[in-house]
């Protein structure tokens, strides 16, 4: 019989939506005088690690910045290869089939390419009843763009200004029906929020780190978590 009982530890808790700034590829690729294809190749799959990683602990969402609606002022070589790494992906039919990852696009995608578009609503349609991560892919996203057209909406159906509230545009985002993301992690040593999701993370914490994302490993992942889990959330209360 033992003696001594073993101290139960404080049970962990996981941020019910984490939202990852997925940056540093570029850099991560000039380090190694690699093109800087090779980094957002390098990018994408850490990408594929890090969401398996976060379905196996149990996360419920996670939400990627793959392409913003900046990102279309870069080099058209490099954002022709960004489309071309995310088709892949799409077409890859390894990834997370038979994973139980519920996957959603959030941004506009009437301009991207009519295939990746058809890939996007096949993946999304073969996803829809997983029951594990859902992981939201953010691509030609832009958080002011997104609220911009939840405004338009509201005006068209014909709301009156003053019944206008916060829950009409909640419901009008991409994330729709969604937990706000709580938790907000930027690698690259960046300390800004390009546009992400800025309505959502209004009482989101941050977490920002030197790493570059290619570099980003499971147990930074991990580490990220335990601070989340030393953070005093009050959500304007005491
Ligand atoms: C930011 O790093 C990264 C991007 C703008 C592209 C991210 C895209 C991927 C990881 C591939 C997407 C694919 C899938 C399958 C979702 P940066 O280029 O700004 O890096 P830098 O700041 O070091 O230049």
């Amino acid at each position: 019989m033992p003696i001594f009982k073993k101290k139960k530890t404080a049970e962990r808790i996981l941020p019910e939506h984490i939202a990852i700034i997925m940056d540093g590829n570029g850099r991560w690729a000039k380090k190694r005088a690699l093109p800087r294809t090779a980094g957002h190749a390098a990018g994408s799959k850490k990408f594929k690690e890090i969401a398996r990683y976060c379905n196996k602990i149990g996360l419920k969402y996670l939400t990627v910045y793959a392409f913003s609606t900046e990102n279309w002022k870069r080099p058209k070589d490099e954002v022709d290869n960004i489309m071309k790494i995310f088709k892949e992906y799409l077409e890859d039919t390894k990834n997370f089939k038979d994973e139980n990852i519920k996957l959603q696009f959030i941004g506009e995608r009437s301009v991207l390419d009519p295939e990746i578009q058809r890939l996007m609503k096949q993946s999304e349609e073969d996803s829809k009843n997983a029951t594990g991560l859902h992981l939201n892919i953010a691509i030609n996203y832009g958080g002011r763009d997104e609220i911009v057209h939840a405004v338009k909406d509201i005006i068209a159906s014909g709301v009156k200004a003053d019944d206008v509230t916060e829950q009409m545009i909640s419901e009008r985002l991409y994330t729709s029906g969604q937990p706000d993301p709580d938790f907000i992690i930027r690698p690259s040593g960046e300390y800004r929020l390009s546009n992400y999701l800025i309505w959502q993370s209004a009482y989101a914490e941050y977490w920002f780190s030197d790493i570059l994302w290619p570099d980003f490993k499971t147990s930074d992942l991990e580490k990220a978590i335990d601070d989340f889990n030393k953070r005093n959330r009050r959500f304007g209360g005491v």
